[in-house]
């Protein structure tokens, strides 16, 4: 699966990534809203997640590269299937390197992938689980066009963690 906007490319993941997807889930301040730095087998649990995700639904968090500079990874952005509350939803995600914010990126790979679920799964909404603490991927969300549509508690990591259910119809 590839999806290219003015400026990215989002592309499958695959085991070669393992060292880009590390710089990203180990560092202290992109992982604030997951309670923090992963150790290494949360980072190797979380590649093989993905590419478990690909090979069941077809889809999942991508890699995303800039295309004019194609070959590190700034980021991942992409659609899993999530639950909220008893609901089954299409949720987009969005985890950027702190090098690569405060430029757009976030929202143009995650207006793509939002795109792509209406297009390609007829999707009748897509969601996005905000900690309510994370007010720049609230920002993502409603420049998503997104509104708050729930509120719900996760547990992550032995943490329990408000949420606000944001979300956007086709
Ligand atoms: C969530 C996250 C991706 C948001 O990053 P971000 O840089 O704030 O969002 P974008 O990439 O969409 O960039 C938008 C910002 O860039 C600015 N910007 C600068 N140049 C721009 C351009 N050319 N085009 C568009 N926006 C531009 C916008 O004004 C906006 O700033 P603002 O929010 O202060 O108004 C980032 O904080 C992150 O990776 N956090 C860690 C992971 C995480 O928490 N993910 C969400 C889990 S629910």
């Amino acid at each position: 699966m590839t999806l290219r906007t003015a400026r990215l490319v989002l592309r499958d993941m695959g085991e070669d990534d393992l060292p880009a997807l590390r710089t990203i889930l180990t560092d202290p301040v992109a992982m604030t809203a997951y309670e923090g730095p992963f150790a290494e087998s949360e980072c190797r649990a979380w590649l093989e997640r993905n590419l478990q995700r690909y090979a069941e639904d077809g889809f999942g968090l991508w890699a995303v590269e800039l295309a004019d500079a194609p070959g590190e990874m700034i980021g991942q952005c992409g659609i899993t299937r999530q639950r909220i509350d008893d609901d089954e939803v299409l949720e987009v995600g969005y985890l950027f390197r702190p090098a690569h914010w405060q430029r757009g990126y976030a929202t143009e790979a995650a207006a793509a992938s939002r795109d792509w679920t209406f297009r390609a799964l007829d999707a009748p909404a897509v969601w996005a689980k905000v900690r309510d603490t994370n007010i720049a991927s609230m920002n993502v969300a409603i420049r998503l066009g997104m509104t708050v549509r729930r509120r719900f508690v996760t547990r992550y990591r032995g943490v329990d963690m408000p949420h606000l259910g944001f979300a956007v119809d086709r």
